[in-house]
């Protein structure tokens, strides 16, 4: 039963007054419904400020707001307020899919309007929004005569910290997109990094720092300027402007999620309750699902991408893929190398692909048909690595000719030139732009619209970050944006040490759903790549299904290793990728994590939990099983003598019967996890 109430009440009264040491001030705050977290907003001198704290900590001191823009006066000063009003919102909304079934949107807001002194009287929004888990502030630029186009050379926007704070975060600016491991360190040490933005205060606090709608806009990342201030640091286009805007238009929400405990960041909707609803009428073709496909055997070198004798994508290999699928319960069948292009030098441009015809070695109509005869479907490949002129030209032609075959999913790939981007513009001058500036953010949000008018669901890769738009659109499945199991397999720097997915919930998967791809059962694929191998244990590995959360979830491995490993399968097959509801039973960052989730579609319930290189001996209260029914706990645990590094394959399936009356003791060996089914009975 969905629960819904709308409240909206404009109050014009919420002021209070006091001296500031430059002038006097007007002080204008609002605060979350529970009342724990309050921003203020103040005009000092006439320059926007605003400030956080909970309950009396304060946790951003007086941060500067505005924008400097090209070729006229900046925005960012000698302002007068020209309105304000407050207003409550209470509404849960019911998600199409993802980890929370029903989720609560409750805040209240503080709008005001500022407008310049000066002779242009220009006008400027700024919406906070407060929350029980965090704050959410967005500015506006509504319609006025004297702001039409503008360009912005820098958002101003500040987040000036008061400690030492430590913190989790990838750098900016990096060749290689966000395919970094993790770092830990002091605030103090911080260059430029991108959100989000994961920090415990020195008062033990946690607050992560991102973004919420991020559309027609250029992807904020964190600039360390003085001290613990960090300042907004839009992604420019080539010549230097961050952003080109319009008005009337609105930027993205900059979000602060704030949290006692870090599990608790973990269960934070304010990115999603920031972006607007679902925009896609019909979505009877959107459903979340498990994959498997002609992907790890490429990374492994087992096949190429290429035509050739050892040419992966072929029709009697598909064929093969398919009838495991089949077998197995699996939804989709992802062909990587199936189209014309593979064998130039596809990493250097794009321009060699073509995104309708099929090599010949594989009859894209016969396996699609193949597919759908067996109840699967194939899920469609475009590697356009990035060349997205190129791309943009056939992007219809292939979701059209996708569509007509059935599939409903494609993953997109944007690799390439590490970070660059080139385009020719209008007088044939070629020019590189970021890969998540506002020229890209601006093709990811027209392949995701052109993508619904297809009923295509998208995983995109290399992409932009997620900033919850999954609301909106919900055929925006999934995401890499991060560094995948990919690198296990041909990672020079050893792939990913056993820590790398503890970080993971806590910093990536806070800005929404992650195809990680797990699933790898043979787990040192000495056959193929024996420096190589896949840094944790067995369990852990089935423990990353419930851990990190993406509605489309791959079984990453080879049939021929499932096949040996029946008694994994079981799990992968079991393990649902569509929650009622999700919760973290213990969380420290980087350490160790145990999130429980319930089957959206039965009174199940999976836990997942996964720990670095230290062993773990804990006990956890199984009360969040549902009253009144008997489980029996499916097990997949490591064994006693269990190690990421010199036994990986130790681990044990076991049964027992529980309630939620129970308590369980759950040990994980060094680098190891536990994964569980609690299959309810009656
Ligand atoms: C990089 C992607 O992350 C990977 O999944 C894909 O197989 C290759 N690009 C080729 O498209």
């Amino acid at each position: 039963m969905i629960m819904k109430t709308f409240l909206l009440i404009t109050v014009f009264s919420l002021i209070t007054l006091h001296q500031s040491s430059l002038s006097q001030t007007t002080t204008f705050s609002v605060s979350s419904p529970s009342g724990i977290h309050t921003v203020e907003f103040a005009l000092k001198d006439q320059v926007p400020f605003y400030t956080v704290r909970r309950h009396d900590t304060e946790l951003i001191a007086w941060s500067r707001m505005g924008f400097e823009l090209q070729g006229e006066e900046d925005l960012s000063e000698d302002f007068r307020i020209a309105s304000h009003s407050q207003s409550e919102f209470d509404e849960t909304w019911t998600q199409l899919w993802g980890e929370k079934k029903h989720i609560r949107n409750n805040y209240n807001e503080l709008a005001l309007e500022l407008e310049e002194t000066g002779k242009k009287e220009r006008r400027l929004k700024i919406i906070f929004r407060a929350y029980d888990d965090g704050i959410g502030f967005r500015y506006e630029f509504p319609e006025q005569p004297n702001l039409r186009e503008f360009k912005i050379l820098d958002e101003l926007t500040e987040f000036n910290l008061t400690g030492n704070h430590t913190t989790w975060w990838i750098g900016a600016y990096q060749w290689n997109r966000f395919e970094y491991l993790t770092e830990e360190t002091d605030l103090a040490v911080v260059d430029t990094v991108h959100t989000p933005f994961t920090m415990r205060t020195t008062d033990g606090l946690y607050m992560s720092i991102h973004e919420a709608a991020l559309v027609d806009y250029s992807t904020m990342t964190l600039e360390k300027t003085d001290g613990y201030s960090l300042k907004a640091n839009l992604m420019p286009w080539h010549d230097g402007i961050r952003v080109h805007a319009k008005a009337p238009s609105v930027t993205p929400w900059r979000t602060i999620q704030i949290a006692d405990k870090p599990g608790d960041l973990i269960t934070s909707y304010l990115i999603l309750n920031l972006n607007d609803p679902n925009k896609i009428e019909d979505t009877s073709w959107i459903e979340p699902a498990k994959y498997v496909g002609i992907w790890w055997e490429m990374h492994l070198d087992k096949s190429t991408w290429g035509p050739g004798p050892n040419h992966g994508a072929t029709t009697e290999n598909t064929k093969r893929y398919i009838d495991f699928a089949a077998e197995h319960g699996f939804d989709h069948v992802l062909v990587e190398g199936w189209n014309v292009g593979w064998d130039e030098n596809w990493f250097e441009s794009g321009a060699v692909f073509s995104f309708t015809e099929p090599m010949e070695d594989f009859d894209l109509e016969g396996m699609a048909q193949y597919a759908l005869d067996n109840g699967v479907r194939l899920m469609g490949h475009h590697e356009n690595s990035a060349t997205i002129e190129h791309y943009e030209a056939q992007v219809e032609d292939g979701f059209r000719l996708y569509h007509d075959l059935g599939i409903r999913a494609v993953k997109t790939g944007y690799v390439g030139h590490g970070q660059e981007i080139f385009w020719t513009d209008e007088d044939g001058n070629k020019n590189f732009e970021w890969h998540h500036g506002q020229h890209m953010v601006r093709h990811h949000q027209y392949i995701v619209e052109l993508a619904a008018e297809y009923n295509i669901m998208l995983n995109v890769h290399e992409g932009v970050k997620d900033t919850g738009l999954r609301r909106t659109w919900p055929n925006l499945m999934t995401r890499e944006v991060a560094r995948g199991q990919e690198y296990n397999a041909w990672g020079d720097d050893g792939g990913n040490p056993p820590n790398h997915v503890l970080y993971l919930p806590f910093t990536r998967n806070m800005a929404g759903p992650f195809d990680y791809t797990p699933g790898i059962v043979d787990l040192l694929f000495e056959d193929y790549r024996p420096d190589n191998r896949v840094n944790h244990t067995l369990a852990k590995e089935l423990a990353l299904y419930v851990v990190i959360y993406s509605p489309l979830h791959m079984a990453a491995d080879l049939p021929e290793n499932y096949e040996k490993h029946p008694v994994p399968l079981r799990f992968i097959k079991d393990v649902p990728v569509d929650w009622y509801d999700t919760r973290v039973l213990n969380a420290d960052i980087g350490k160790l994590v145990t999130i429980v989730r319930k089957d959206r579609n039965s009174r199940d319930w999976y836990l997942g939990s996964i720990t670095d290189e230290q062993p773990r001996d804990f006990t956890v209260s199984l009360d969040f099983l549902d009253e009144g029914i008997n489980y029996i706990a499916e097990i997949y645990r490591d064994t006693e003598d269990a190690h990421w590094d010199t036994h990986p394959y130790g681990y044990e399936r076991v049964e027992m019967e529980v309630t939620n009356h129970d308590e369980l003791r759950i040990m994980l060996a060094p680098g190891g996890g536990q994964a569980i089914r609690f299959r309810a009975e009656n």
